[in-house]
């Protein structure tokens, strides 16, 4: 006890958003209060670490009792399972989700995790846990940010002289308000159709989902949002929300068992998972991010916005938004080479392109997708004095250059395949299951950590490269790592990742200038592990405008505009839709605009509309990248018994409230009716707002109107037939 009293640290005159840490040590009770959340826990009569409360911010003298461990409620009911824990390790009849179980070599499997003690230092709390009698020490730690949001991870030491197994670590465990009435928000998808919010209450029992890809996965990605049924809706009402940060197999998952007792545990999935640690070894767990807001779920994505862009991007607090990006994939495949790229980079640069891409095809013998993955060196048939005249071009053109690389996949037919076979993931004497004719590397091993650090370094040293678009076009599938000491083969999940966190972090370091993309055949490794150390994330292969409006609306859930690339592609589309350029451009813009039409296709017209819708881009694109989203609308399924015109509409206002942006897709026209108004949220009621739309004809009304007509009434947009769309731009007087 006696550290307790240095524990103290009382936030005097701080500002009401601003984050702070309040012991109580006479209850051994933490209060964290961080934007307008408050976050509560103490240790109870029975040494354990329990949560007291997460929601709204708390009155600086708001107090709780002492906590308490709920009694046995039935024989079947012991108190670990009904108390809400912070940590819960697996034993004394716990039956709910354990954040940790271990197998120690003594054979128990059974830990009991009491306070031991903790320490504040700034906005950081470290709570650390101890078991009864295992040498297994547990430290928690609560990292509050400005935005409103605290980060919770989890260090295990071993601190016996005999190796501990741990079988499941989670980050941490979040416990709602007791209540009935939830409802939860997730993500799922699959590849070309990533990012579809799902809405359902939260039912008896227990709901996951998880990624046992070893990789965050098009399929779920770890956000999560809870609500109250009867409340919470996009612009108001109670929302706990929460997000992990880890680019590997994860889990995470909801229970509502007891009690009316819901709680949310996220980390390593413990799936095929273990993990040894020798004497005085550590694991540490991913960061699992949790906010709390009263405004809806619109307000969450914000705070989840702002949080992305002040405190996780490489290039935080104030990533500059992202360059408008030519890249030709989608036009010309493989087939790139050295005039094709350099005639369609004087296009690109033509109509406005900042940064011109090399996608796949320019090294190995790479003219398809059956070889030349993991031969990073140029192709001499396409490039015969290699990238540099290409580079100068797209220079001497005003913009940057990028290229394409997959570092962590080899193609069987590959020099890097014959002469290193052992380097690809796999059992032994087991077949290697082949997707899209590659396999994975095992970036465990150091040996080609150090194979693909080095090729990326050498890569950028010897090209003047801006930026590279960092692809991964594969799961696991044998995830063997023979080489390994026994019994450590599993840690793969872990190390793996350690070492593409690494790579990534020292290439960056080395080059600072360089900018990175985060893909995997689209939104399939997009999470707040991978984005500390990445700038943009390409969020699917799926081009197809109307399709991105709900891909692109999900997105915004859970990441921000800012890092959302969106290009404009050629029509019809792989799905056989065509939409007018217009519309394709309005789309992109919702995020990071990029181009990917075959230019040389484009006809005078369509190079000309393409320019001016591009120029319009760049005097919006700060408001777009750093202001704050509205979604004014779900986004227009296809419903033909829509009683209006369908309409969809995002809105961004510039976070000091000059600008604000509209952007307004009529999916298709029922006949005599007529776009719905599109009431505006977020702008200054009292000030008056100077309203430009894209075409004169798509607004007749009133010049200058004031934000409280404009939020009370809306603005009557003149959109007419299919597929058409604005952009109104509403510049603050
Ligand atoms: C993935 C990416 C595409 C493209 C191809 C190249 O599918 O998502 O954008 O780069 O790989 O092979």
């Amino acid at each position: 006890m006696h550290r307790i009293a240095a524990l103290l640290i009382v936030a005097m005159s701080i500002p009401a958003a601003a984050q702070t840490i309040r012991s109580t040590p006479e209850k051994l009770q933490w209060t964290l209060n961080a934007g307008e959340m408050s976050y509560v826990i103490g240790v109870n009569d029975q040494k354990m670490l329990q949560s007291l409360y997460w929601g709204p911010r708390l009155a600086p003298n708001a107090s709780f009792p002492p906590a308490q461990a709920h009694p046995e409620r039935a024989s079947f009911d012991p108190p670990v399972a009904t108390t809400p824990l912070e940590y819960a390790g697996w034993g004394a009849g716990l039956f709910t989700e354990p954040a940790l179980k271990v197998d120690s070599p003594d054979g128990n499997r059974t830990l009991i995790l009491l306070y031991q003690d903790a320490r504040v230092t700034g906005p950081q709390l470290e709570v650390t846990l101890k078991d009864a009698t295992e040498p297994v020490l547990v430290h928690l730690f609560y990292q509050l940010y400005p935005q409103g949001i605290l980060a919770r991870w989890t260090r295990i030491e071993n601190t016996g002289a005999q190796p501990v197994r741990i079988e499941q670590a989670a980050s941490a465990t979040f416990n709602l308000p007791p209540a009935t009435g939830y409802e939860w928000s997730w993500l799922s998808g699959q590849w070309a159709g990533e990012w579809q919010l799902h809405t359902a209450p939260i039912q008896a029992g227990t709901q996951s989902i998880e990624s046992r890809r070893g990789s965050t996965s098009h399929q779920a990605n770890p956000w999560f949002s809870v609500g109250r049924s009867a409340e919470t809706t996009e612009t108001s009402g109670p929302v706990w929300f929460g997000e992990l940060g880890w680019s590997g197999s994860w889990r995470l998952t909801l229970e509502d068992t007891a009690l009316n007792l819901v709680r949310i545990t996220a980390g390593f999935n413990p799936f095929d998972f273990s993990y040894t640690l020798a004497r005085g070894e550590t694991l540490q767990t991913p960061p699992f991010y949790a906010g709390y807001t009263a405004g809806g779920r619109g307000e969450a994505s914000r705070i989840l916005h702002r949080f992305l862009l002040e405190a996780i991007l490489p290039s935080h607090p104030d990533p500059r938004p992202r360059p408008i990006i030519y890249n030709s994939w989608e036009a010309t495949g493989f087939n790139v080479n050295e005039s094709g790229q350099m005639a369609l980079a004087e296009k690109a640069a033509a109509i406005g392109v900042e940064r011109f891409v090399i996608d796949d095809g320019w090294f190995g013998a790479r003219n398809d997708d059956h070889a030349g993955l993991g031969d990073w060196n140029v192709n001499p048939q396409k490039f015969p004095h290699g990238l540099k005249p290409v580079i100068d071009r797209v220079h001497a053109l005003g913009m940057d250059f990028g290229l394409w690389v997959e570092p962590e996949m080899v193609n069987l037919d590959s020099d890097l395949y014959r002469a290193h076979p052992d380097w690809a993931m796999h059992f032994p004497n087991r077949q290697r299951t082949e997707q899209r004719n590659q396999l994975v590397l095992n970036l465990a091993r150091q040996d080609v950590k150090d194979y693909v650090f080095h090729f990326l370094d050498e890569l950028v040293t010897d090209n003047d490269i801006a930026f590279l678009k960092w692809d991964y076009n594969r799961n696991w599938s044998e995830p063997g790592w023979d080489t390994a000491p026994d019994g450590d083969q599993k840690e793969i999940y872990v190390r793996y990742i350690q070492n593409l966190y690494d790579i990534l972090s020292r290439l960056r370091q080395k080059h600072p200038k360089l900018e990175i993309e985060s893909c995997s055949g689209g939104g399939g490794r997009v999470d707040l592990g991978i984005l500390r150390y990445t700038d943009e994330v390409w969020p699917s292969d799926n081009t197809d405008a109307l399709d991105r409006l709900s891909i692109q609306d999900g997105f915004t859930h859970a990441y921000a505009p800012q890092i959302m690339v969106a290009w404009v592609t050629d029509v019809p589309n792989y799905n056989s839709r065509s939409t007018p350029l217009q519309f394709r451009f309005l789309t992109a813009m919702q995020g990071a605009l990029g181009v990917g039409a075959n230019l040389n296709k484009f006809s005078e017209n369509e190079l000309a509309e393409s320019r001016s819708l591009i120029a319009l881009y760049k005097t919006i694109r700060p408001t777009i990248a750093h202001g704050r989203l509205y979604r004014l609308t779900e986004p227009a399924p296809p419903n033909p018994a829509a009683d209006a015109a369908q309409p969809s509409n995002v809105e961004y206002v510039a976070q000091d409230g000059s600008q604000a942006v509209v952007l307004a897709y009529l999916h298709s026209q029922r006949f005599g009716l007529s776009y719905p108004a599109v009431v505006l949220r977020g702008l200054d009621p009292n000030a008056t707002y100077t309203i430009k739309p894209l075409h004169p004809s798509q607004y007749t009304g009133e010049l200058n109107v004031s934000g409280s007509i404009l939020m009370g009434q809306g603005l009557a947009l003149n959109l007419q037939g299919d597929y058409d769309s604005t952009v109104v731009v509403l510049t603050r007087r």
